[in-house]
């Protein structure tokens, strides 16, 4: 997924999702049909699959999501470029290459004060 900022003026493109450590799917357990779950989607969050509040000082806000029915495992998306989301469409298999290309072909200067870098996703160490 990716979200698109809300100055215009300053990024003109979309920005991308930091992909968290883990390239796959979070196996999700004893969700209740009706429960309300907000993932997210920055990648930031140190809770995946599942939003902590890290997201904040960004343009990405979590997904709302019901959860439609009592299921014992459910295998919710990480790496945050699902195009269903919240689940795992198996998107990541791809993803590593394409994040190390975007990555190396970045042409910002990344500053440790930003959370997400507009052009890659690049997190800084915090
Ligand atoms: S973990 Fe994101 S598509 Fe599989
Ligand atoms: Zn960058």
């Amino acid at each position: 997924m990716k979200a698109q900022s809300e100055d215009s003026e300053t990024i003109e493109h979309s920005i991308y999702p930091s992909v968290p450590t883990v390239y796959g799917p979070s196996t999700v357990r004893g969700l209740k049909k009706g429960e309300q779950k907000l993932w997210c989607t920055c990648g930031l969050s140190k809770k995946q699959p599942w939003c902590d509040g890290s997201h904040i000082g960004t343009p990405f806000k979590p997904l709302k999501w019901t959860v439609p029915k009592d299921q014992s495992i459910h295998a919710i998306c990480s790496c945050k470029y699902t195009k269903s989301p919240p689940y795992c469409d198996g998107t990541h298999v791809n993803l590593p290459e394409e994040v190390i290309r975007r990555k190396t072909n970045c042409c910002r200067t990344h500053c440790s004060s930003k959370k997400l870098c507009s052009s890659c996703g690049w997190i800084p160490d915090f």
